[in-house]
C-alpha cells in the first residue's frame, strides 16, 4: 500500500494520503489541494475518499475543493451535523479500498465528532497495523477538550478518557498511532512496505 504524510510546517499540520490498487484516500487535507492531486497522479492513484477526522478549529481544510475536483466522497463523524454533502460515519463503519480497509472508530473528546481510522493492510494481515488518531491522541499528549461551544471541557475530557481507554488502547501495542502534528514520531514508518512511501523519511 501507499501511505504518505504531507506536512505543512507553517501550520504544524499533517495530512495523509493512503492508496491501494489505484485508489486513494486523503485524510485531513490542507487548503491547497494541488499537492494531493499531483501526488495521486504521480502514483497512478485516483482520489476516491476524503476523511476529516474532525471539524478543525486551527486551519481551513481543502475537503470541499478536493471533493469538487476529484469527485471523491467526504466522510465525517456523524456527530458533526455538517450540512455539506458527506457520508456520516459511525463506530465500525468501513471503507474498503483495494487491499486496504479503513475502519472508523468514534473517539469523541477533542471534539464531539472526532473519529479515528484503523488501517488494515490485507497484505500484512487481517488486523489494523496503524490508527490515524487526528487530534485525539498524540505521542505523549492528547487533544484539547476545551474548544467546543456547547460542551464543557469537563464533559469532553470525560469522553476523551473513555475514547482513549475503550477505543484506542485496546488496539494494542502493535498498532502504531499516526496523528496530526508531525513531532508525534510514528513508529509505523519502521515497517517498510514494498510500494509505499514508508521508510522514505524519518519522522522520529
Ligand atoms: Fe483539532
Amino acid at each position: 500500500m501507499y501511505f504518505q504524510q504531507f506536512y505543512l510546517s507553517c501550520l504544524s499540520h499533517a495530512s495523509y494520503m493512503l492508496g491501494s490498487e489505484g485508489k486513494a484516500c486523503v485524510v485531513d487535507p490542507q487548503r491547497d489541494v494541488n499537492i494531493y492531486i499531483e501526488e495521486a497522479r504521480a502514483q497512478g492513484l485516483k482520489i476516491e475518499h476524503i476523511i476529516e477526522t474532525h471539524l478543525h478549529a486551527d486551519f481551513v481544510s481543502g475537503h470541499l475543493e478536493l471533493a469538487e475536483r476529484t469527485g471523491a466522497k467526504i466522510y465525517l463523524g456523524a456527530q458533526a451535523g455538517a450540512t455539506f454533502p458527506h457520508v456520516d460515519v459511525h463506530d465500525g463503519d468501513e471503507v474498503p479500498m483495494g487491499r486496504v480497509i479503513l475502519r472508523f472508530l468514534e473517539t469523541p473528546g477533542h471534539t464531539i465528532e472526532s473519529v479515528s481510522i484503523a488501517v488494515i493492510d490485507l497484505d500484512r494481515g487481517p488486523e489494523p497495523f496503524a490508527v490515524l488518531t487526528g487530534d485525539t491522541l498524540f505521542i505523549g499528549d492528547v487533544g484539547r477538550p476545551d474548544l467546543a461551544p456547547n460542551l464543557t471541557p469537563q464533559d469532553l475530557a470525560g469522553m476523551l478518557f473513555d475514547s482513549l481507554h475503550n477505543k484506542l488502547l485496546p488496539l494494542g501495542d502493535d498498532v502504531d498511532p499516526v496523528s496530526g502534528p508531525p513531532q508525534t514520531a510514528f513508529s509505523a514508518w519502521r515497517k517498510p512496505s514494498r510500494s509505499s512511501g514508508f521508510g522514505k523519511t524519518s519522522y522520529a
